[in-house]
């Protein structure tokens, strides 16, 4: 879908959006359109239950002012419409015209009183939503009718007193679009064709845009003494990899931020079989990689003026004759010993050896850790949290912030020496799940800070309920979320940049 701002137009033709306030207060596009149709807008609201209220909608046909068809749109009360707010009338806009069919659409940006947004940035922010929400992963789609493919290719987005402003912003947040489609297509493809060398590859792209990318394999990663993660991938016949990235714009002296992301291709369980119900979610087991990947397409797609690294591990979690055993003991890149209880329990495995080779390579200053980690943070947080546990309260409160602007929203989840104990083994240094299932992200997230060096603000998020979403939301459509690209980015960009 292409984006373009203009001026005002001087008469309203194709499809027009305008808006509508909080109890049927016409905006002033809005207001000349009712005014030239002898009040059709106003009997329009009068005939239904349509009052502005924010995402709201009602198509106005005939009699329109000049449209073709005019789309009033609830933005709600003006002081309530942030930046996140005007992302979903941007979203809203895009699945209206889907919905509908029409391929191109105009809206008109008034003043809205209240708000703290100029019209510019209202202006980009329903430019990006509307992107975000134009996405539908379809590539293996052989016999769609045409009534079922996204129709909407163009928006124009008409900005009260220029869009000079409004092109400015944009261009700093279109990166964005991007990025969060790369993650999206990569959690969306399926584990036959999306294996970890295939990731790797994909990642490779980022080299483009001044990334540094660089892929360990099996023999490597076993010369560094990372037989925590190979055992997890030991069962398969698609060999592991360890995907380094680099993205370092900032000042020299500045030690990195490490991005660390889950990247299970395909997990069955491995011998710890998961049952057949569902299973097919498993392929999205990498959307914590797939997250991180995104971010860096984001940093570096703004040249972020930051140090950023990431590292992921990618492996299949399958169950073979060569595959890890329960009660297996491995050592890990770190020295500590680990026995296997459970191979379903295979996300901190990977990422234990993962955080070890950042902390080692990078010295970072912080290091942020996403993974699909447990099915328990969904009976905790349901969909709408992800689970936030750190060792560092400013740390945290950084993630939460950015997430609540970006609308992907964080919970802070505790951590404490009696959940530790729980880990620890009769055989091993610790062992990879406690004897219950309770407190199952808690003792997850204790397994994986036994692997944080002293003085290392950490921060792991589990996101196994955020990743895919059933039902979409206004900028979202169903599926794949992408959850992770946006927060880091943003996280990034609100204070480690200079
Ligand atoms: N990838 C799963 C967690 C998961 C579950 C993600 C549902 C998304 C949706 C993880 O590897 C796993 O299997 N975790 C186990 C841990 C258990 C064996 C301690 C779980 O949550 O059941
Ligand atoms: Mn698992
Ligand atoms: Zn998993």
């Amino acid at each position: 879908m292409k984006v373009e701002f203009s001026a005002f137009p001087k008469a309203f033709s194709g499809n027009v959006a305008v808006f509508v306030a909080a109890d049927k207060q016409l905006l002033a596009s809005a207001q000349a359109a009712d005014k030239k149709s002898g009040g059709t807008l106003t009997r329009a609201m009068a005939a239904g239950r349509f009052t502005g209220a924010k995402g709201q909608t009602l198509t106005v046909l005939g009699n329109t002012g000049g449209a073709d068809r005019l789309l009033l749109l609830g933005v709600g009360k003006g002081q309530e419409l942030d930046a996140r707010a005007a992302e979903g009338l941007g979203g809203v806009i895009a699945a209206e015209a889907n919905a509908a069919g029409h391929k191109a659409v105009t809206v008109v940006v008034d003043p809205v009183k209240g708000s703290r947004l100029s019209p510019g940035e209202i202006a980009a922010r329903i430019a990006l939503g509307a992107r975000l929400r134009n996405y539908r992963f379809d590539k293996y789609k052989t016999k769609d009718k045409p009534e079922q493919k996204l129709s909407l290719t163009k928006l124009t987005v008409a900005v009260s007193g220029g869009p000079a402003e409004a092109r400015r912003a944009y261009a700093q947040l279109e990166p964005t679009v991007d990025a969060v489609f790369f993650a999206r297509d990569l959690v969306s493809e399926p584990a036959n064709v999306l294996y970890p060398v295939e990731f790797a590859r994909r990642a490779k792209e980022l080299t483009k845009l001044g990334v540094k990318v660089e892929i360990l394999g099996e023999a490597e990663m076993k010369r560094l003494g990372m037989h925590v993660l190979l055992g997890v991938g030991q069962g398969s016949e698609r060999e592991s990899q360890l995907l380094v990235m680099r993205w370092m714009n900032g000042p020299k002296t500045q030690a990195p931020v490490a991005l660390i992301g889950k990247g299970v291709c395909f997990d069955t369980g491995g011998i710890s079989l998961k049952p057949a119900g569902g299973m097919e979610d498993m392929k999205w087991d990498m959307g914590g990689a797939g997250a991180v990947v995104g971010a860096m397409k984001a940093i570096a797609g703004r040249k972020a003026k930051a140090n950023v690294v990431a590292v992921c591990a990618l492996v299949e979690n399958m169950p073979d004759g060569n595959a890890q055993r329960p009660g297996d003991v491995v050592k890990s890149m770190s020295g500590q010993t680990v026995e296997v209880i459970n191979t379903d329990a295979e996300g901190r495995l990977i990422l234990c050896d993962a955080m070890w080779y950042a902390q080692e390579k990078f010295k970072p200053q912080a290091m942020v850790e996403l993974s699909t980690l447990t099915g328990a943070i969904i009976v905790s947080l349901g969909h709408e949290r992800a689970g936030l546990f750190s060792n560092n309260t400013p740390l945290s409160d950084k993630l939460r912030d950015a997430g609540s602007q970006i609308g992907e929203k964080l919970w802070r989840m505790p951590l404490g020496p009696k959940y530790d104990k729980l880990i620890d083994s009769e055989i091993a240094d610790m062992k990879n799940v406690s004897n219950g299932r309770d407190g199952g992200s808690i003792t997850a997230a204790q397994f994986l800070q036994r692997f944080v060096k002293e003085g290392v603000a950490w921060a792991h998020i589990d996101i196994a309920g955020v990743a895919w979403s059933s039902k979409g939301d206004s900028t979202t459509p169903k599926g794949a979320t992408a959850y992770g690209v946006r927060l880091l980015d943003k996280l990034i960009a609100d204070n480690y940049e200079r």
